[in-house]
């Protein structure tokens, strides 16, 4: 399951991936924000975070202004591994290499086609393993 979360930086490219995913026939929560108010994004990230932890099939897609804070965020969360995006080469590599559990991306920095390439790529792309996974265990360790 795709679970999707945008602060009012996000909320306009958050719609467009949900209808996106939607259309494509993904299964997709959506945990807000539903119209543009402003929020915290950490408040976001969080409760995106959560949801994405309770199923290791499940990846969080995580949208404000710039992506920043709110990859900064998800990253202070024990277990999850946040990638901020701006291009399709990273967006293959956080999934093969890193083994992303969650996107972030720039609402005001992206078009919506550019997005919707990333999170199309990002999601069609598998893990690979190997020398990869003993990385991915080092960057968990590192956390207190
Ligand atoms: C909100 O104005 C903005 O700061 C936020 O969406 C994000 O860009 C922070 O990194």
């Amino acid at each position: 399951m795709i679970i999707l979360g945008a602060d009012h930086g996000g909320y306009m490219l958050k719609e467009h991936v949900k209808s996106a995913l939607l259309e494509k026939g993904v299964e997709v929560t959506d945990i807000g924000i539903f119209e543009v108010h402003a929020v915290d994004y950490p408040d976001v990230a969080q409760a995106v975070c959560q949801v994405v932890l309770e199923n290791e099939d499940n990846k969080g897609i995580l949208i404000c202004g710039t992506g920043i804070g709110i990859s900064m965020a998800a990253n202070k969360v024990n277990g999850i591994r946040c990638a901020l995006l701006s291009d399709c080469y990273s967006a293959r590599m956080a999934a093969e290499h890193n083994n992303a559990n969650v996107i972030a991306l720039g609402g005001r920095v992206l078009g919506v086609d550019l997005a919707m390439e990333i999170v199309n790529t990002f999601l069609a792309t598998k893990f690979q393993g190997e020398r990869h996974q003993k990385r991915v265990d080092k960057m968990h360790a590192l956390e207190i």
